[in-house]
């Protein structure tokens, strides 16, 4: 049986709903305590189509319209809006074509921690704001005033088992078309597109259908883009796809075929892991080796006769006279007149300290005797280097830069002189970008400057103070991470573009390959400046691959080809995946963005410590690989790559020079003794020490050369600014083909290295 409620309960009933009307009217007539400048704008219709504010904060039982507005302030949001009396939303404009509710009434819920305030109520929210509310009506797909040649394409899926695009960037606040399309053709991608309102992603056109990506209705892409809420950003899965015009694309690549496509092959079986590789003023190789890489009776150290590489046993000279470990050191040519080898650095204890020096003796097919010296106690560095740098200066003193003292401690964050003048210089950006910066990129401008390239920042030092005199725009990254780096252990590689005669040109500097900090996103790009140019910016070029760890070569038809290196990771060991296996040429004659072809591929994994050096025979000397990965072998097979010229079949032009010790400016005579010399041309390439993306001595001059008859003359170059004194490979080229190289000094000795290091321990050529 039913009970009716007794008449003692009817009243008190009748009594409470009284005291809670009036009550809440009472405190209805309190206003919110807002910020200064907040305000309420009105009852606003949600979810009409999306929502009206993007940024939902987590609800809050206990919300009330002071805590949504504070937490939408603080997160430096302009708008706020309460609904469903727990739920909070920030904005800086009503989007989605939100507009006011017919009556302001529908706000009617009570906010979850103020029953005196209104919170919204179902699709309705209460809105408070500062300044203008800005309203956007119902976003469309943007397909009007996007940056460049982008094209609106449609809204796709993403592949089913993959994404479609590897680059992914995510905008919390700002992406939209124009903001992530420019980041993708600024990098070189010409397909792109956005995903879920925050995703920018980056490819090209062919990913779409590697990847099983397919077209769905525009209305799958139906979220709204924060960073322009006039347009919308994908879906769930989602993408709107834009791709760059087909008319005027971004990057020209060239895929020559069969010998145009250059081809590698191996050279000689190896007896070392090289750490460093110089090709010697005798026409040798010199190849060193860390301690405990090879075998455990290795000297450590042996030169390679390249006339000999049929015969293995004749090929290599096993050398003597490294007393301490090379590990992670510079080198160099000496301009001294016998053009020794200078090892410096390495690693560890009184190896740090290391100055190491070759004469090179005999030529290719007689024998060589000379090994390397070193007399640790008397000649050393002042302060130990692992990984270290060095610059032949202008005035013939030897510059060294940079390092550390051991793995994951302190830096050496100066530089100092060889003969050494005075006491270290310290160089404050070196120890800002620790540990980012090891083995920097130096090169001497034909202004006299020494420009450093290190980390993803680049300087110019005065050749005298070496204080700054300017700092280069930072270094573009990558699409994925604008911070990735240039230098070990993001190392990528270096290269001076070719200096002509007159040398009105500025130089250009080219940088290609790196990584990123953290998880890393290898670089496929090369980036070039001119750095004595102010105005100059730097360009970024898409390479046709990802490249850290890369070796790049200086060809003497001035073209430079990029070998070697990982698509994953970072330099060091067993830090890096996937082996680059493809050569790509650099022609800086070509247009920008049309300068890379895609050459031949190799089957040798060449990782970390791996190099690659021009021959006199225009061949490219490829070595090393000391991955310590368990997964790639350590290498001792030496490769050549053959570029195109030497495939042709076309007959080198040949020539006899009797002056090979040039003063600067200076008419020197050479006769051609075969190939036409019209159009003929001279290139000189300088002594090149190939580690860890560095090319140390590296120049590549094409000076003024004419011909009456097979009398040819070639005319130095002007200066210790435009070309530091030292060992140059002469070359004249007939059309496409390089002659067989013979070695020039140029500019003397000038800080007497001839007579130096002053220990017994050193056998000294003189001036
Ligand atoms: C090291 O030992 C191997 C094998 O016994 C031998 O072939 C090689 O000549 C030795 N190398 C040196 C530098 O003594
Ligand atoms: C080269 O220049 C540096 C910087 O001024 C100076 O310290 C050094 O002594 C110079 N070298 C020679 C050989 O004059
Ligand atoms: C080398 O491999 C790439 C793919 O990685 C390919 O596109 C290219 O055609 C290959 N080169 C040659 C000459 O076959």
């Amino acid at each position: 049986m039913a009970r009716s409620p007794s008449l003692t309960t009817l009243a008190l009933l009748h009594f409470l709903s009284w005291l809670t009307l009036s009550t809440a009217n009472l405190i209805q007539k309190r206003d919110p305590v807002l910020p200064s400048g907040w305000s309420y704008s009105g009852c606003y219709v949600d979810n009409a189509n999306g929502r009206i504010l993007i940024n939902q904060q987590p609800d809050d039982a206990q919300l009330t319209v002071e805590k949504c507005v504070g937490a939408c302030k603080t997160a430096g949001y302009t708008v706020a809006g309460m609904e469903y009396s727990t739920q909070c939303f920030c904005g800086n404009a009503i989007i989605n074509g939100g507009s006011l509710a017919s009556a302001d009434t529908q706000c009617s819920m009570n906010c979850g921690g103020n029953a005196a305030e209104k919170c919204g109520a179902g699709n309705r929210m209460s809105i408070y704001n500062t300044g203008t509310l800005v309203k956007y009506p119902v976003p469309t797909n943007q397909n009007t005033n996007l940056p460049g040649k982008w094209v609106y394409k449609g809204c796709i899926s993403e592949g089913p088992n993959s994404r479609i695009w590897q680059y992914q960037t995510i905008l919390t606040n700002t992406n939209s078309a124009t903001e992530c399309l420019s980041r993708c053709s600024s990098f070189g991608f010409m397909a792109g597109g956005m995903e879920y309102g925050t995703e920018c992603y980056c490819g090209d056109v062919v990913d779409i259908q590697n990847n099983g990506g397919l077209p769905k209705p525009d209305s799958d892409c139906a979220t709204t883009c924060p960073g322009d809420p006039r347009y919308y950003c994908g879906g769930g899965s989602r993408l709107s796809y834009y791709a760059w015009s087909l008319t005027d694309p971004l990057y020209k690549w060239s895929y020559p075929t069969g010998n145009n496509a250059g081809n590698y092959k191996l050279f000689v079986p190896g007896v070392v892991v090289p750490l460093i590789t110089t090709l010697g003023v005798n026409g040798k190789v010199t190849f060193v080796e860390k301690y405990g890489t090879g075998a455990a009776n290795s000297t450590g150290a042996y030169e390679l006769d390249p006339s000999k590489a049929n015969t293995f046993s004749a090929a290599w000279r096993t050398m003597r006279g490294l007393k301490t470990d090379v590990f992670c050191s510079a080198g160099l040519t000496l301009p001294d007149k016998v053009g020794r080898q200078i090892n410096i650095g390495g690693w560890s204890g009184t190896s740090l300290f290391g100055i190491r020096t070759y004469w090179p003796d005999g030529s290719p097919g007689t024998t060589s005797v000379n090994d390397w010296q070193e007399d640790a106690a008397n000649v050393k560095l002042q302060q130990g280097r692992w990984y270290p740098s060095a610059v032949q200066m202008s005035n013939g003193s030897i510059l060294v830069m940079g390092g550390e003292q051991c793995s994951n401690c302190a830096a050496v964050p100066n530089m100092e002189l060889l003969p050494q003048v005075g006491p270290v210089v310290n160089l404050d950006f070196l120890q800002r970008t620790d540990p980012y910066n090891l083995y920097p990129f130096l090169t001497i401008l034909p202004g006299g400057g020494i420009f450093v390239g290190y980390y993803n920042e680049a300087r110019i030092l005065d050749p005298v103070t070496f204080n700054t005199v300017r700092t280069l725009p930072q270094i573009p990254g990558n699409v994925n991470n604008p911070l990735a780096g240039r230098t070990y252990p993001l190392e990528g590689t270096a290269m001076i573009m070719p200096q002509k005669a007159p040398y009105s040109d500025p130089l250009t500097m080219l940088i290609c390959g790196g990584s990123t900090i953290g998880p890393s996103t290898v670089n496929d790009n090369c980036v070039s400046i001119q750095p004595e140019n102010t105005a100059s910016t730097w360009t970024i070029e898409r390479m046709p691959s990802q490249r850290v760890m890369p070796c790049i070569a200086a060809l003497p038809d001035g073209t430079y080809l990029i070998v070697n290196g990982a698509k994953k990771g970072v330099a060091g060991f067993g830090l890096a995946e996937s082996p680059n296996l493809n050569a790509v040429l650099y022609d800086p004659s070509k247009p920008v963005n049309q300068r890379m072809s895609i050459m031949a591929n190799t089957t040798v994994a060449r990782l970390y410590h791996s190099e690659a050096i021009t021959m006199q025979d225009g061949r490219v000397l490829v070595s090393g690989s000391d991955p310590q990965d368990g997964k790639n072998p350590e290498e001792y097979r030496v490769e050549v790559f053959e570029p195109p010229y030497a495939l042709s079949g076309l007959p080198k032009p040949a020539f006899t020079i009797t002056n090979k010790d040039w003063s600067y400016g200076q008419q020197v005579t050479i006769t051609v003794t075969a190939g036409s010399t019209t159009g003929m041309r001279a290139s000189l390439l300088g002594a090149v020490s190939s580690t860890h993306g560095n090319s140390m001595g590296q120049r590549t001059i094409f000076p003024a050369f004419s011909c009456a008859g097979n009398t040819c003359t070639v005319t130095a170059p002007p200066n210790n600014k435009i070309c530091p004194p030292g060992w140059f490979q002469l070359f004249i080229l007939a059309g496409p083909t390089p002659s067989i190289s013979t070695w020039v000094r140029i500019g003397g000795d000038p800080a007497r290295i001839g007579n130096w290091p002053p220990s017994a321990a050193f056998t000294k050529p003189g001036i």
